[in-house]
């Protein structure tokens, strides 16, 4: 087995953006671990597949375990599993908090603690983890408490990370996006959502893709929380 090729986890790998940050990391020849609970196994042999529920700590394990048996280091660890429910606070169910608490929350908490104490082995290691500039700047009529919530958290816990380990080699940071065009919303609503950004249009799934590998390639970049908004965070 060699251990000269870089190796990266990303979670939500099945669709969307993870699905696109699969494809670019292979491009870089990195062996990939894609996990998610509907991935479907890879012809590629470059690429592991791991099927699982993200909140569960038995995935993270197994991701983790299984990363490292197949491919022997693991050397990023992308965040990107995660879900969104928009509600009027009042709204939202005991059933909203525990769905978007699990994935966004518990499903950062186990894998990164389990992927830092591997890249801790090789005093090296990145952790980027995709938010939401929601966090930033709440946006009138789309209510979305749950998800500053968590995202939030995430934002504040990447700093903390980028901290306590900025000596031991490994980098903390975050992709924060405005609405990008992904499955998460159908094209009957790209128009609206559009019209949120200030630069008048979603974003790209690549844009989130091309942040996520620059901050991968910058190694004096740790504890940022890279904007990719269209100008969202900067003001309306
Ligand atoms: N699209 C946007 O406008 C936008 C804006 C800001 C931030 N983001 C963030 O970007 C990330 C990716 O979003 P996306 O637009 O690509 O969303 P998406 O198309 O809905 O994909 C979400 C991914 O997360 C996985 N996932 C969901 N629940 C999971 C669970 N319990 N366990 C394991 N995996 C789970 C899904 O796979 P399975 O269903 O197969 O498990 C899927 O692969 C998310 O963190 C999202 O919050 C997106």
């Amino acid at each position: 087995m060699s251990t000269s090729q870089k190796v990266v986890v990303v979670t939500g790998a099945s669709q969307g953006i993870g699905a696109e940050l699969v494809k670019a990391f292979r491009k870089l020849d990195y062996r990939v671990v894609a996990t998610a609970r509907s991935i479907k196994p890879s012809e590629d042999s470059n690429i592991l597949t791991v099927a699982g529920d993200i909140a569960d700590p038995a995935t993270a394990q197994r991701v983790i375990s299984e990363a490292v048996a197949r491919f022997g280091r693991i050397d990023t660890l992308v965040n990107n599993a995660g879900i969104f429910i928009a509600k009027p606070f009042t709204q939202y169910t005991a059933e909203d908090y525990a769905a978007i608490t699990s994935v966004n929350v518990a499903g950062f908490f186990y894998i990164t603690q389990l992927a830092i104490a591997e890249m801790e082995k090789n005093a090296s290691g990145h952790v980027v983890t995709v938010t939401t500039s929601l966090i930033d700047h709440a946006i009138d009529g789309v209510p979305s408490v749950l998800a500053s919530l968590t995202k939030g958290g995430l934002n504040a816990a990447t700093r903390s990370l980028a901290i306590e380990y900025a000596k031991k080699g490994i980098r903390a940071n975050a992709v924060s996006p405005g609405i990008i065009k992904s499955p998460m919303h159908p094209q009957e609503s790209h128009a609206a959502l559009g019209a949120l950004h200030p630069v008048g249009h979603m974003g790209e799934m690549s844009d989130v893709v091309g942040a996520v590998l620059y901050l991968d390639a910058a190694p004096f970049v740790t504890g940022e929380i890279l904007h990719v908004d269209g100008g969202q965070s900067a003001g309306h």
